[in-house]
């Protein structure tokens, strides 16, 4: 059976970017394609990042982070959903990949020249983020890798060294696919400036407050041409018909594109309307979580039987990973 996978990192809330550029997607694929999905909190990729990182809070952003993506949608009787460090054959995947992998690979990211350029001592582990990324992959022989555009990057390198490993070693592990949400590839900012990121601090979370939403929206840039209520607007050069474009039916879209044209509709109430419509979307999210929080002992239930799976799969590729890259083993 083909595979599905994909990885979110505990560093904080989860917003609609990763919302809406892969858990959506996650979601829809477990329930459709017959493939075998697994989803992962990828903790040991969360200690490289110095400015999220602490020790106190993991175990709670862990907790969260699967609570979640529970809330989301995705059912952990149909998906495997597990925290990366319960599978510590990852690791162990992730050194021997680390061996095949030119140096230069992995400092030509731009993932990795951005996040470094910001530090002043660079742990050894951000260069090698990649290839424990490959390694999540790869250890399940997964397919297909639902995700956001910022980490196509990252795939072609899990390609790569896929097919490095099968070049010296034999046919081992296929070459997998991401797959974009083709409507929501790169979900801006809500300071319409940037990529929305936890690390910039542009973000509207998934289970934020109603209240702090608006506040958000209420003040988030529009069309900078459109000046006052009667000027007309371009929806495409503003970010609340971009947000529209995700949460808002087809006819809301028309209805509010042809009115920023003509300044048929002024800004605030066409952000009410895209407030409401994200509501739609984000309450019953919020309700499940609620709920969840209120039986913590499902989430971990979920995620032990998860890791249970996870692992029994993990465990298959690395005994044949072994043998091919020729590990003594007498007994
Ligand atoms: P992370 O935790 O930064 O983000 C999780 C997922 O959300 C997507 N995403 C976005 N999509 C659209 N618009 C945005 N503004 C946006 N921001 C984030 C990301 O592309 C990602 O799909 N390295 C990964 C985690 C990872 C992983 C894996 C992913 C580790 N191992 C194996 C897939 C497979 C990361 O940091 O994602």
């Amino acid at each position: 059976m083909k595979r599905v996978l994909s990885g979110i990192q505990p560093t904080g809330a989860i917003h609609i970017g990763n919302y809406l550029g892969a858990i959506k997607q996650w979601v829809q694929l477990g329930e459709s394609l017959g493939k075998e999905a697994l989803f992962c909190i990828v903790d040991y990729h969360a200690l490289t990042n110095p400015s999220a990182y602490d020790p106190e809070l993991l175990p709670q952003r862990t907790f969260e982070a699967a609570l979640a993506n529970i809330a989301a949608g995705l059912d952990p009787q149909k998906i495997t959903l597990f925290v990366q460090s319960h599978v510590p054959e990852h690791t162990e995947l992730s050194w021997i990949f680390t061996t095949q992998t030119p140096v230069g690979d992995l400092t030509r990211m731009t993932q990795y020249k951005d996040k470094a350029g910001k530090l002043k001592s660079v742990p050894a582990g951000l260069l090698m983020y990649p290839v424990l990324q490959a390694a999540d992959i790869l250890i399940y022989k997964a397919d297909t890798v639902p995700v956001g555009e910022d980490q196509l990057q990252h795939l072609e390198l899990t390609r790569e060294i896929a097919r490095r490993f099968n070049g010296a070693f034999g046919e081992t592990f296929p070459e997998p696919q991401a797959l974009l949400n083709s409507r929501a590839p790169r979900v801006p900012g809500v300071d319409g400036a940037a990529k929305m990121s936890k690390s910039v601090g542009n973000t509207i979370d998934m289970l934020e407050d109603p209240k702090s939403i608006w506040e958000k929206l209420r003040v988030a840039p529009t069309d900078p041409a459109r000046v006052r209520r009667n000027d007309p607007g371009d929806p495409d050069r503003c970010l609340i018909f971009k947000y529209h474009s995700y949460f808002s039916p087809e006819e809301v879209q028309q209805a509010v594109s042809q009115g920023c044209r003509s300044a048929g509709i002024g800004c605030v109430d066409c952000k009410k309307l895209l407030f409401d419509n994200m509501m739609k979307t984000l309450r019953p999210i919020q309700e499940r979580a609620a709920e969840l929080r209120r039986q913590p002992e499902i989430v971990e239930a979920a995620l032990r039987e998860g890791a249970e799976r996870a692992r029994s799969m993990a465990r298959e590729t690395m005994h044949e990973v072994r043998r091919k890259i020729g590990l003594y083993k007498p007994y």
